[in-house]
């Protein structure tokens, strides 16, 4: 075991070993009433205290998922909570029955995003196991294929059409050679799925999504059998392998899938891709390499830039070029403008180069047409976690009219709060914040469950099926 412990156990990642529930939370400011909705962030918190704590021994990506929460209403914080997913191995350590429902994998973990899409609450995985169906208090009610769909889980970052309100997923796993696209109706039926044949195991963390096509990244991350067999973080870099995108028509079949060479890199999360004159534009956060052996840590691999690749299928020509020169990660958009032009991103940044993401500093707001970025910076110890932007309501609002929501955590003194900014207002003082019950931990990703959804996910939710 490494001597150091995992910087993934300390700070503003320090897990949290209880759940709780609380009401009626104290806010400074005023929470606009608009804000009717559930925020929730999900990671990576073991049930218990880790065995193996060393940096090399402990893998943050693999634990236990925790789910935290607060729903907003008139103007209130009417509740906090954190649960985690009933996995066997809370279930375990809780002493609870485990859940109804298939897992379709050897490890039943889910931990990586929160999603609401047909009126079911879902918690997501990188790859492998089926969703887990969250009640609207965050309990877990059951493992889902979406009633037979699903061959496997559908990966964290599926994307909604803004209009036709479908949703766009890959499903895959380091078991098989090939993905599962699949397109989901805004009431939750599967209405089409395509095998596409992918010749390896690659990492396909995220997607992105223009008008006509679903852009998929096949780089060199691979899965390795090796690491795997040792238990540790199962995927690594294959520096043989040509680094590519795919561009799969949304109607299309794995035939119409084009591959395009690219240079060697490593993407997490798109930030967005738009087409126009069939010229596709992709925008991503774009690592140098990744695990490559020397370090189960994400950070330790330069720093993450947000670059464009520039693709034209009529003449097959790529251009890829780096757009800004901030370090950034957990890029989020207006949800509105997926697949469409669009002006501004917000992400966690740092100060330092090579400081990285641990300990993130400093909110980033993007205006793409000005050129500029805004930085929102946080005093030492205190780090901000993911920016969600959530939209005035009514379609004729700007694209940064709306507030950013977000957990600003406080290591050193164990607080955090939930922070509402106004987007347009992005370095000003916050409209409201909500000092939480205990201090949550640093997740892997945020999301914003307007009430409308909540309302769908309340009403569905009968006998367990
Ligand atoms: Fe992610």
């Amino acid at each position: 075991m490494s001597s150091r412990v995992s910087p993934f156990l300390q700070g503003a990642f320090t897990p949290l070993y209880t759940e709780r529930t609380a009401h009626r939370l104290p806010v400074k400011g005023r929470i606009p009433p608009e804000l009717d909705g559930l925020f929730t962030q999900i990671g990576g918190n073991p049930v218990a205290p880790p065995r193996r704590r060393g940096a090399e021994d402990y893998s943050w990506f693999s634990q236990d998922g925790m789910v935290c929460g607060i729903r907003l209403r008139d103007g209130r914080a009417e509740w906090f909570r954190n649960r985690w997913i009933r996995s066997r191995r809370v279930c375990r350590s809780l002493g609870e029955s485990r859940p109804p429902g298939p897992r379709r994998f050897f490890t039943d973990v889910v931990n990586t995003n929160v999603v609401c899409h047909g009126g079911l609450l879902l918690a997501l995985v990188e790859t492998g196991c089926l969703p887990v169906r969250l009640s609207e208090t965050l309990d877990t009610v059951e493992y889902s294929d979406l009633g037979g769909g699903l061959p496997i889980g559908i990966t964290a970052h599926p994307k909604t059409d803004p209009v036709s309100g479908e949703l766009f997923a890959l499903a895959y796993s380091p078991l098989h050679t090939s993905a599962d696209y699949l397109v989901i109706t805004a009431e939750g039926t599967i209405r089409k799925t395509e095998r596409i044949p992918l010749g390896g195991r690659p990492m396909m963390h995220d997607i992105a999504l223009t008008e006509k096509h679903v852009v998929l990244f096949d780089l060199p991350v691979r899965f390795h059998l090796g690491q795997a067999a040792r238990g540790r973080f199962p995927f690594r870099w294959d520096g043989r392998h040509q680094a590519r995108i795919g561009l799969l028509p949304r109607e299309g079949g794995a035939g119409s899938l084009r591959w395009f060479s690219i240079a060697p890199c490593f993407v997490f999360h798109a930030v967005n891709a738009t087409e126009e004159n069939g010229v596709v534009r992709i925008y991503a956060l774009r690592y140098p390499k990744m695990f490559d052996g020397t370090s189960q840590d994400p950070f330790a691999y330069g720093a993450c830039m947000l670059w464009e690749w520039t693709i034209d299928p009529a003449t097959g020509k790529v251009t890829e070029r780096q757009l800004d020169d901030h370090q950034q990660e957990l890029p989020r958009i207006d949800p509105r403008r997926i697949g469409r032009p669009f002006r501004h991103c917000y992400g966690i940044s740092a100060r330092e180069q090579g400081l990285s993401t641990y300990e993130p500093e400093v909110l980033l707001k993007h205006d793409f047409a000005r050129e500029r970025t805004e930085e929102r910076a946080f005093p030492r110890g205190s780090v901000p976690t993911e920016p969600v932007f959530v939209p005035r309501a009514g379609n004729g609002a700007a694209e940064d009219d709306g507030w950013i929501l977000h957990f600003r955590i406080d290591a050193l003194h164990h607080e955090s709060d939930l922070v509402v900014l106004d987007a347009r207002d992005f370095t000003g003082p916050p409209v409201a914040t909500v000092r939480l019950p205990v201090r949550v931990p640093f997740g892997f990703h945020s999301n914003w469950i307007p009430d409308a959804e909540l309302d769908a996910v309340g009403a569905g939710l009968g006998p367990p099926r």
